[in-house]
Formats: C-alpha cells, sequence, structure tokens
C-alpha cells in the first residue's frame, strides 16, 4: 500500500479506478487553474483476500472486491465518490466493421446487426459502444480537450458506395453486472466505465501522430495494442504476464513465491547487482520474455504490411514495465524505439514526488487516464 494526501478537501475532485487483476489502483485528482493536480494515489493488492500472494493475478468475486476498494479508498484517504471506472480488456470484445456512410441515428441500428458478424457471442449477452474512425484524409480533432470527438464525428450526406471504419466495442453484460454491484457496495458515483486500454492511452500516448505499440504488461497477461491519432488499430492479449517473472524466479532458485516477488521487486533482472542470486535466473526470465517481444514484433511487422506505415516507437507500461533492467532486453528484442510510460508527468505533483511518481508511475496509467476523463466531463 502506497499513499500519499497533499490536503486538499473540497469535492471539485475526482478518481480513476483500475481494478486489475493483481491489484487495484485509485488516483485522485482536481482541476486547478487548468490544470490537472494530483491529490492522492494508492495500490492494495488483492493476492491476501485470496490466499494468494502479492503480485499475483486473481479473479475475487464482486463482494471481495467492494471490500477491497473500501479498504483502499480509506487508507488512501480518498475524498470524492466522483469516479470514472475501468473495465478488463479481456471483457471486452473490439473490432472494427466497415459501415457504409449513414447518420448517426441509422448508424445505431445498424451497428447492432453488423456486429453480430464480428462478435463471437450472442448479442443479447453484450452492450455495445461505437464510434467512427475518422478518416485520415480529413483534418483530426488534435485538441485533447476536444470532448465532441466520440459518437459525434459527423457523419456526411448518407451517400452510397462509400465506406466508413467504426471501432465496435463489446462488454460481457455480466461483467457490467459485476462492476454495478461493486461500485453501488461502495458507494461510488461512477460517470462511466471504459476498457482499460483507452484509459491507458489518454495518460500514456495521446494523439499522437505516429503509430505507437503499448504493451502494458500486468500480472497474468500482457496487453498489446497499436494506436494512431489516439485510435487503437489492432489489439491483443498475450497469457504471459510479470507474473511469470516472480514464478520462473521461485523455481529457478528454489524459493517461495513471496520471496520471489520481493527479489524482482528489489533487484529486477538488472545486471551488476550485489545479490548474484537472482542472476542466476535471468536467463529464464529473459527466455520467457522473448516470447512476449517477438509476438509483439510479429503485430508491428503485420500492421506495416496492412497499413503501409511504420510503428515508430513502443511503450511499456502497468506494474510490470516496473522491473529493472527490463527495457535494456525489450530495446535488444524489440526493433524500434523503446521507453516506459511516465503518466503522472501528465499531472502537476509537488516536485518532492517526482522520482517516486516516475518509478511507480507505470502501474497507475490506467487509473489516471480514467480520472483524467472524468475531471474533463466534470468541469
Ligand atoms: N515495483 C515493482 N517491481 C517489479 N515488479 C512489479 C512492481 N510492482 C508491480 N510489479 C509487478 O507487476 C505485476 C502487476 O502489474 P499491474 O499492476 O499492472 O497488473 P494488474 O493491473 O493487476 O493486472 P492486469 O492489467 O492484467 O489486470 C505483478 O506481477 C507485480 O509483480
Ligand atoms: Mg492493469
Amino acid at each position: 500500500m502506497k499513499f500519499l494526501n497533499f490536503g486538499n478537501k473540497k469535492n471539485t475532485s475526482v478518481i480513476g479506478v483500475d481494478i486489475g487483476a493483481s491489484s487495484i489502483k485509485v488516483v485522485q485528482l482536481k482541476k486547478r487553474r487548468g490544470v490537472a493536480v494530483l491529490e492522492t494515489y494508492g495500490e492494495l493488492s488483492l493476492g491476501p483476500y485470496m490466499n494468494l500472494e502479492v503480485g499475483q493475478a486473481t479473479s475475487p468475486p464482486a463482494p471481495k472486491l467492494a471490500e477491497a476498494l473500501k479498504d483502499l479508498l480509506k487508507e488512501a484517504n480518498v475524498t470524492t465518490q466522483k469516479a470514472g471506472v475501468s473495465i478488463p480488456f479481456s471483457s471486452s470484445l473490439i473490432s472494427v466493421v466497415k459501415m457504409p456512410v449513414l447518420k448517426d441515428k441509422n448508424l445505431a441500428s445498424m451497428i447492432p446487426i453488423e456486429a453480430r458478424k464480428y462478435i463471437p457471442v450472442p448479442i443479447s449477452e453484450v452492450t455495445l459502444d461505437w464510434f467512427i474512425i475518422p478518416n485520415e484524409d480529413k483534418s483530426l480533432p488534435l485538441d485533447d480537450e476536444d470532448k465532441e470527438d466520440k459518437k459525434k464525428t459527423e457523419t456526411k450526406k448518407e451517400t452510397s458506395g462509400k465506406k466508413i471504419d467504426v471501432l465496435v466495442v463489446a462488454i460481457h453484460n455480466s461483467t457490467l453486472t459485476k462492476y454495478n454491484e461493486i461500485v453501488k457496495a461502495v458507494q461510488l458515483n461512477v460517470g462511466f466505465f471504459e476498457i482499460e486500454i483507452f484509459s491507458a492511452i489518454r495518460a500514456i500516448v495521446g494523439r499522437s501522430i505516429t503509430p505507437t505499440m503499448v504493451l502494458d504488461m500486468g500480472a497474468g497477461n500482457t496487453k498489446l495494442y497499436i494506436v494512431e491519432y489516439g485510435v487503437v488499430k489492432t489489439s491483443h492479449v498475450i497469457n504471459s504476464g510479470s507474473q511469470d517473472i516472480t514464478q520462473t524466479i521461485s523455481k529457478s532458485l528454489g524459493v517461495s513465491v513471496s520471496k520471489a516477488e520481493q527479489l524482482k521487486r528489489k533487484f529486477g533482472i538488472e545486471d551488476g547487482q550485489s545479490d548474484d542470486t537472482i542472476i542466476n535466473s535471468k536467463e529464464a526470465i529473459v527466455l520467457g520474455l522473448n516470447r512476449v517481444f517477438s509476438e509483439a514484433n510479429r503485430v508491428i511487422l503485420q500492421y506495416q504490411q496492412k497499413y503501409g506505415k511504420n510503428v515508430g516507437n513502443a511503450v511499456l507500461t502497468g506494474g510490470g514495465a516496473t522491473v529493472k533492467g527490463l527495457l535494456p532486453i525489450a530495446k535488444k528484442h524489440l526493433e524500434i524505439d523503446v521507453s516506459i510510460s511516465d503518466p503522472f508527468s501528465k499531472i502537476e505533483a509537488p516536485a518532492f514526488f517526482e522520482k517516486v511518481l516516475k518509478e511507480v508511475g507505470p502501474g497507475f496509467a490506467v487509473a489516471i487516464g480514467l480520472a483524467l476523463r472524468r475531471l474533463q466531463e466534470d468541469t
């Protein structure tokens, strides 16, 4: 548990709540003179609520999650109920659907019909959301403050023949029911639920015109997607996450999972560290990471072939991106420029916290993106 409180209690504050597979993250922001200011943040591991270790992926039922979230809000001194909450990428289906150019109203009734072809579950079991992918030859809404983009991208006159790309997002109704149960128990005032990758993009990529790959390294899996002009062009899940590094350390050194997690957090996989035991498992760890990075390279190549454009850079995010020594390995394996996300840099915070916020930042990207949107929609 980490927490801070910079003391402001006024109720213009909002929170972003990211319920991840291994921990819940919360970030509280407020707006001061048009700038997002950090008020407090915190993280609570879910493992101990489920008889598992810190850092391991789990799937607690709604009442347990509500209990954990209440504990976190209390310990992080959160002072507002106004929230944006993320939905796991794994509970969603995202597809790009080609549609004729239609008026918004007609599009809304056509999309569920078209979506049947793309979504492998009955439409009655999901809730659909959608927005039009801006045409690249049109001028793009580049202003971050522009709230009009989603759904409201102007539809041109209905013309026959022409097609537009529509990003259709389906969320399982059972997931929404579970999340509604949690937020009701915690008495949150939820402005929206958002699939975590859209939140992360807001916090770390924005509307960069260079196609950017994001690798969100969670506990149980790694989400990998390519973003261009703020729009997700392709997305994948790799079933390998940072808990696999912990498992590898545990097995190859013959230590408990909890000890392995401590070693991973303390030393990472950096060369030249004082504890030379962990380095003995480095080869096996790199082998595991190789799978993730070669999958990333394959997706990059596929994108370049499909769109005739290069992916300019990759950003590593999620708690798994904070493992020391990971960046040089990623740089060696990925064929493009790689960096680690720094989402707190979008937010004003006391200079004193700069170093620690940079270190823990990747784990909070989703929560920050959620809080930024809630702030934008509320003020
Ligand atoms: N300081 C740290 N050093 C090294 N590893 C860390 C650190 N903090 C977290 N991790 C690792 O990151 C993983 C958790 O990352 P993250 O919090 O992004 O996952 P999550 O959001 O719970 O999962 P998901 O996104 O898959 O739902 C854990 O396996 C944990 O061991
Ligand atoms: Mg996560």
